[in-house]
Formats: structure tokens, sequence, C-alpha cells
């Protein structure tokens, strides 16, 4: 099949890399999304097949791999917040082996990028060999996924060369707000109704314009706390620990720094033995409910030597914090939250001299399983 690659949109540009290229395109492609998939009066616009399907499920089915299933846990949040359907979200490559007693009417969506990870593709044909309905969320018209699916919708990302997704990722949380509201409105949920979409996808691409033209002072801190970091903990609560996955994802595959996501709670537990002097440790805080916790485990954590960095929403952020992060949907600010773990990641890398863009042994699209 044909590609409709516009060469301007995969070209770098004046940028030396294609990561950073993309982490800059993501104001854009937020109000690319929001043009495509409202209407002039401001209505939302799914295909009514799929928003009947879904609509009609009794329970929602999440598989993806790597990035796209990070995207996949906030978008449960999401879709059970808007449109009130219970959610699973599973890896497709550990799905496979283990078919979970399905719901009675359950519905699948894959999320990919790409649209031709093998993963997911081995679970999407025993879906389809149980003749079950499924969506495709993708960023490339035609791919695999997207021909096997029932249903497709596109990500809208503009082509994403470097091997370390951001853009999609930020696609993928807004096209399934846009889904999840769609359906909840097919079903009359007033809260559904009542969710602003179209104005918080214009406070995200705001919002994310303030925090990429802030870059410098992301590099500021990988270059203060990064360069000699042998290991690093990113750590969140809700939607928060959601993007504590994908942070920890995004700095260890082009940094090559461990870096692990935790459930802020979860560290008294276990991790917080290998907090050492000096270990970089990122807090996420977004929800006022648990801001206060989320600040006691970073006390614990400095007291036993960590560098913490703060990334806070504008509400209920710290003096010194360290990025502020602009006010959103609490449902939506992974958004926001993701754009300085993204710039983190790129600046960690650059500053060591790696490829940015070509982590060793990592590939775009991986088409086995
Ligand atoms: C590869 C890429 C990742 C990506 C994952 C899933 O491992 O390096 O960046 O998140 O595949 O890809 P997909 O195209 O299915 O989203």
């Amino acid at each position: 099949h044909k590609l409709n690659i516009d060469p301007n949109a995969a070209s770098k540009g004046t940028y030396e890399f294609y990561m950073l290229k993309e982490i800059d395109e993501q104001p854009a492609v937020m109000r690319r999304i929001s043009n495509d998939y409202f209407s002039q009066d401001g209505d939302v616009k799914v295909d009514n097949d799929i928003v009947k399907a879904m609509a009609d499920s009794d329970r929602i089915y999440i598989l993806a791999a790597g990035t796209s299933y990070h995207a996949g846990l906030v978008g449960k949040n999401l879709i059970e917040k808007y449109s009130e359907i219970p959610v699973e979200v599973g890896l497709a490559s550990e799905f496979g082996y283990h078919f979970p007693t399905l719901s009675k009417k359950p519905f699948f969506i894959f999320l990919s990028q790409s649209g031709e990870t093998a993963d997911s593709r081995v679970v999407l044909k025993q879906v389809n060999e149980r003749h079950l309905p499924s969506l495709t969320m993708t960023n490339v018209e035609g791919s695999t996924l997207s021909r096997e699916a029932t249903y497709t919708m596109l990500l809208k990302a503009g082509p994403e060369i470097a091997v370390a997704s951001t853009k999609a990722y930020t696609a993928q949380i807004a096209v399934q707000a846009v889904l999840a509201k769609a359906v909840g409105e097919a079903k009359n949920l007033k809260v559904a109704e009542d969710f602003d979409l179209k104005n918080q996808l214009a406070l995200a691409a705001e919002g994310m314009q303030e925090l990429v033209d802030g870059k410098e002072k992301i590099d500021a801190l990988a270059k203060k706390y990064l360069p000699c970091a042998r290991n690093a903990f990113y750590i969140g609560r809700g939607v928060d620990y959601a993007v504590a996955l994908e942070g920890a994802l995004k700095l260890k595959e082009v940094s090559y720094i461990q870096t692990e996501g935790f459930a802020a709670a979860e560290l008294k537990h276990g991790t917080i033995a290998l907090i050492e002097q000096d270990t970089p440790v990122i807090a996420l805080i977004n929800d006022p409910a648990t801001s206060d916790l989320t600040r006691g485990n970073i006390r614990e954590v400095q007291s036993r030597g960590a560098n913490v960095m703060v990334f806070a929403m504008k509400d209920f952020a710290h003096e010194g914090d360290d990025v502020i992060l602009p006010k959103i949907d609490y449902y939506l600010s992974p958004l926001l939250t993701v754009v300085p773990t993204q710039l983190l990641a790129y600046y960690a890398s650059k500053n060591k001299g790696l490829d940015v863009d070509k982590p060793r042994n990592l590939a775009k699209s991986v088409t086995v399983e």
C-alpha cells in the first residue's frame, strides 16, 4: 500500500534530532485533532458505527505495547470517567498467552503508532477468530492492524521518525478522550456532555507550547542531575503513575540510565531501599487529593539523599518546584506532564553525545513476537 507522507512533515529542518522536532510539534497535533474530530458547531465527530459498537459493549480491552501501552493506561481513566464502561488494559505480548474470561460484550481497542506491531497483531488475530468487534487507533493509514480491525481511528500526529515515541503518545491520549466523550454522549451521560474537550484540547496546545518554550530549564535540570546517574526513579499517583511509567521508559530508552516508574506509595514497600546519595527522583503531582501524600514521599527520599525534581500543576505547586505544569482537566493532565519528561530524556541523551533518534538495540516498529 502507498503511504501518504508529506516530505516536509518528515524532514528534520533545522533540528539536530527528530525527537525534539516531534516534541515541539505536539501543540500543532492537539490543534489538528481538535479540528478534525470536532464539527464547526463544536460537536464531537466520531464514526457512528464505532460509537454505537462501543456504547453497546460492557467492557473494553485496550491492548498495546511500549509507549502505546502507557497511553492505554491513561485512556482507561478517560474512558471509565467519561463513558462509564469498565476498561482493562493489557500488554499485547502477554494477553496472547492467556485470553482472560471475557465479558458478554467485549470491545477491543488496539493502540499502535505504526499499526504493525507483531505482539498486537497476534491478539487481533485471536479477536477476529472469535468474531469480536475491534478498533485500531493508529498513526498510519492502511497499516496492517488498521486493515485487520473492524474499525480505525487515525491519530493525526504526522510521521513519527525518532524511535522514542512522543507525539504519538499525546495523540493517542487525545483521540481516546475524543472517543470517551463521543461514547459518553451517546449514552446521554451528563459527565460526558459537561466535558468541554474542545476547550481542553486548546488548553493542552497552549500548555504544551509553554512547556516546550521552557525547554532550556529542562536541559539545565538534565545537566545538573543526570550526567553521572546510573539509575533514576519517577513517582506519581493516579494518572501521574501512568505518566511515571512512560517518563521512565523514555529516559531509559534514549539515555541508558536505568529508570523505573513507581506508584509513589509503593516506594516504601521495597524500592526505597535503592535510594542513595544523589539518586535522581522525579515526582509528578497533578491530583489535589493525593498531592500531600506524594509530598510526603518526596521528603522520605530526600532524607535518604535523593536529588528530587518536582513537576507539579500550577494550583498546588510549591515554591522551588522544578516545573510548573499549566492547569488542565486532571484526566488530561498527562498531555502536559509528559512533555518535560520527554525533554528530560532528550537532553540526558543528547548531552551524553548519544544518537537520540536511534538508541542502541531498538527499532521503531517491531514486527517479530
Ligand atoms: C517499539 C518502539 C516503541 C513503541 C512500541 C510499540 O518498541 O520502539 O517506541 O512504543 O514499539 O509500537 P506501536 O507502533 O505499536 O505503537
